[in-house]
Parts: structure tokens; C-alpha cells; sequence
């Protein structure tokens, strides 16, 4: 029966294509439960690297099923490119992924839509990844999207989409001054994805549950993070679905009782992507310098990520909301060449100290950390192979994080590389 479910604890990015990896090889089925292309994850095929969005990291692995549910935003022409990619570089993909016919698509008009409320929004964006993904949900959460089922019936494609773009097409003349979107075009291009994608469609909630029931193992993959739920993270400032563990049981379709793991990646510091609050955020030279050993730039939108120190209140906060059973700490070796390190354990605001996440997000834009400095271990750690080699002062923040958190640290990565990781216990 064993499911585990992979949670960004942070902002993304965390590195949660590397703790599938990790776990790939004790793994039948890696299901993807929400977001969309706004995710993206590196991976090396050989001498090349991969951008993959959409499609589950465990892809690499043969005995892998790949798995898009339900609570996934799909855009067809990027979900055939990455699998074109992926065939071509000789792994089997179209025979391999799984994708559930309960999946809403991505429209042309929700790329457009999103790239016009954030211009429209002026200073006030959320900074998207602009590849409509707000848009894209807004139209589910309102009944009027368009599901990967419906390729399959043109008559129920075209009706369906006839009845949205006759409003969607009155706000991009109307309120944007855009030209209207023709009915035919967009129906003509869908349609021929159907054929392409047909084979690989599915009831993936029913593929899910076979699977548990023969003792599989499988893991929900989140995508972005807990800080970025539209529920929990810190609003407006999110993405449109609900990356935290919570998520992954409508987005897949499975109870709360088949899930035996919840695992939280959080780096050994903080990074974000886009607008919105983020008290430890660092402005100076250390910040800088954190970018360019730790190659903080998004995968996919190429951004430069804004970074900061370790923040104790968010992963206290993540551990309420997601329940962790154990956390995966990534990144440590990009703070190998500091003297001394800082670690948020509480905020403070309007006077008072916070331990917990201030429960009113203004607070959050202007909380001042209160930071443990610690000292730093200022050693190469990338070559470590087993735990206990760690230098002192590495295991000391570790054990501080730890402590701070609330949840045991499991893992710990010291470089991108499989064998780059420390089993803690
Ligand atoms: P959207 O998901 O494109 O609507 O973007 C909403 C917010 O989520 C923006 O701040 C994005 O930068 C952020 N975001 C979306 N996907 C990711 C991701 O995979 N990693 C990090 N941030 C993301």
C-alpha cells in the first residue's frame, strides 16, 4: 500500500525531482497531482539536460509508470514537445505516461489572459511564470474549462468552447482591446492533438488505486511549494492549485488513509521566484553570492531567484499544514563557503514577536527575522559520502534546522549528483 507524498516545504524549486530520483528505485509510479508547464525540473539524459514541466521525473526509470492526474493543468503543445523530446532521446514515453482524461487544458486563451492581467496589474503582479495557469483554473473553479475527455468528442469541444470564448472573447475586446480568438483555429489545433494523445489517456484514479491495492509503491510528486498554495501560501502572492500534501489527495483522488510518508524538500536556505513576501530575503553581497554557487535562475522562465536565509517560521509553518514525517534537506553544500550562517526563529511585527507565522499577511510584509547566527563550516562538503563526515558546524545546523522545524531531517543533499546524498538516519 505505501504512498508518500513529496512536498515543497519553501517557495519551489526546492529540488523535489531529486528526492524522486532518490527514491525511483524502490518506486512503481510517480504521480503528478497540480500546476502545470509553470513547474520545471532538470534532468540529464546521458551527455544532455532535459526541461521537463509536465511530465514526472521518474520518466528515467523503465520500471517507472508516469502518472498525470486529475488536479494537473495540461498544455497539449508542451506536453507533446516534452514527449517528442524524451522519445527522442530514446526512452519510451508515449507508451509509458498516464494521463487523466479529468485534467483541465490550458487554452490559448488563458496564455493570453495571464499575460494581460499581470501587465494590467502594473507593480502590483504576482510575476507568473505566464504560461496561463491562473487563467487556466479560474475557468475550472467556474465550469467552463475544457478537459483533456473532451478532445475526444468533437461535437462536445466545440460546443463547450463556443460557450467560453463567447465571454472570453468579450473581455479581450472589451477590456483589453485585443483581437477576438477564432473558434475554428483553436478547435482545429486541439482537435489534432487528440489523436497523438489518446493512447495515453486514461482513468488514472483507477490505475492509482490497482496499483496500491497490489502493495506498489508510489509517490504524489508536488510541484511548486506549501508557501505558494493558493489555500496556505502567503495570497495573492501563489500559484493556482494546491501544492501541499492536502493537494494531493484530490488532485490524484485517493484517501488520506493510503498515505504512509509525507516528505518535505526544503533547502538549507530560502529562495523565491516572483513577487510577494519574503522576510529573510537577502540584499546584499551574501545573497549574491548564494545565487551564483547555488545557480538560482528558474527553470522555467530563466528568472534569477530572489534568495535569503534559512527561515525556521515558514518550515514550522509548512509542517503544520503538510504534516511531515520527514523533511529532505537540499543545497547544503552551496552554504559551504561561509563563515557564519543565519537561521530565522521568529518574527517580529507591530511589537510583538511571532513564533508562528503571523496569521494577518501584512504583518508578513514588514516582519523584521530574529536570527540565530551560527558559524559557518567553510569546507567542501560535495565529496562526503556518508553522514557522520560532515564537519561539525554542518551537523550543528542541521541539528539546529531540525530542532527549529519540528520534523526530522532525513536526508541531506550535498550536490545535484544521485550519490550526493547523505542518509541521516
Ligand atoms: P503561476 O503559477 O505561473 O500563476 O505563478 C504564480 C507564482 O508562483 C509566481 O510567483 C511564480 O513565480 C510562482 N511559481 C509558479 N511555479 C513555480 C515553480 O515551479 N517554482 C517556483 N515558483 C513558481
Amino acid at each position: 500500500m505505501p504512498a508518500s507524498i513529496i512536498v515543497g516545504a519553501q517557495w519551489g524549486d526546492e529540488g523535489k525531482g531529486k528526492a524522486t530520483d532518490l527514491l525511483a528505485d524502490r518506486t512503481d509510479m510517480v504521480v503528478r497531482y497540480q500546476g502545470g508547464n509553470n513547474a520545471g525540473h532538470t534532468i540529464v539524459v546521458g551527455d544532455e539536460v532535459l526541461k521537463l514541466h509536465l511530465i514526472p521525473s521518474g520518466i528515467l526509470y523503465s520500471h517507472v509508470v508516469p502518472v498525470i492526474a486529475a488536479g494537473v493543468v495540461i498544455d497539449p503543445k508542451v506536453l507533446l514537445e516534452e514527449l517528442d523530446g524524451l522519445e527522442e532521446k530514446g526512452l519510451d514515453p508515449f507508451a509509458r505516461v498516464r494521463i487523466s482524461g479529468d485534467a483541465h487544458l490550458i487554452m490559448p486563451y488563458h496564455r493570453e489572459l495571464d499575460l494581460l492581467i499581470e501587465r494590467r496589474l502594473g507593480k502590483q503582479n504576482l510575476g507568473t511564470t505566464r504560461r496561463g495557469i491562473g487563467p487556466a483554473y479560474a475557468d475550472k473553479a467556474s465550469r467552463v474549462g475544457l478537459r483533456v475527455q473532451d478532445l475526444f468528442d468533437e461535437g462536445i469541444f466545440r460546443k463547450k468552447l463556443e460557450a467560453v470564448l463567447d465571454h472570453t472573447n468579450l473581455v479581450l475586446t472589451r477590456v483589453y482591446g485585443r483581437p477576438a480568438m477564432d473558434l475554428e483555429a483553436i478547435a482545429t489545433e486541439y482537435l489534432g492533438y487528440a489523436e497523438r494523445l489518446s493512447p495515453m489517456v486514461t482513468d488514472t484514479t483507477a490505475l492509482l488505486h490497482e496499483a496500491l491495492e497490489r502493495d506498489a509503491n508510489v509517490i504524489l510528486e508536488g510541484a511548486q511549494g506549501t508557501m505558494l498554495d493558493l489555500d496556505h501560501g502567503t495570497y495573492p502572492f501563489v500559484t493556482s492549485s494546491n501544492p501541499v500534501a492536502g493537494g494531493a489527495l484530490t488532485g490524484a483522488g485517493l484517501g488520506p488513509n493510503r498515505i504512509d510518508r509525507v516528505i518535505g524538500i526544503t533547502k538549507a536556505y530560502v529562495t523565491r521566484v516572483g513577487t510577494g513576501p519574503f522576510p529573510t530575503e537577502l540584499f546584499d553581497e551574501v545573497g549574491e553570492r548564494i545565487t551564483d554557487i547555488g545557480g538560482e535562475y528558474g527553470t522555467t522562465t530563466g528568472r534569477r531567484r530572489r534568495v535569503g536565509w534559512f527561515d525556521a517560521v515558514v518550515a514550522r509553518y509548512a509542517q503544520r499544514v503538510n504534516g511531515f514525517t520527514d523533511l529532505f534537506l537540499t543545497k547544503l553544500d552551496v552554504l559551504d563557503a561561509f563563515d557564519e550562517l543565519k537561521v530565522a526563529v521568529a518574527y517580529h511585527a507591530d511589537g510583538e514577536r511571532h513564533h508562528h507565522l503571523p496569521p494577518h499577511q501584512s504583518l508578513l510584509h514588514h516582519a523584521e527575522p530574529e536570527y540565530v547566527t551560527v558559524e559557518g563550516w567553510g569546507a567542501p562538503t560535495s565529496d562526503i559520502t556518508r553522514y557522520g563526515d560532515l564537519p561539525r558546524p554542518a551537523r550543528d545546523y542541521i541539528d539546529l534546522l531540525e530542532q527549529q522545524c519540528g520534523a526530522p531531517i532525513t536526508w541531506v543533499s550535498v550536490g545535484p549528483g544521485r550519490a550526493q546524498t547523505l542518509e541521516r538516519r
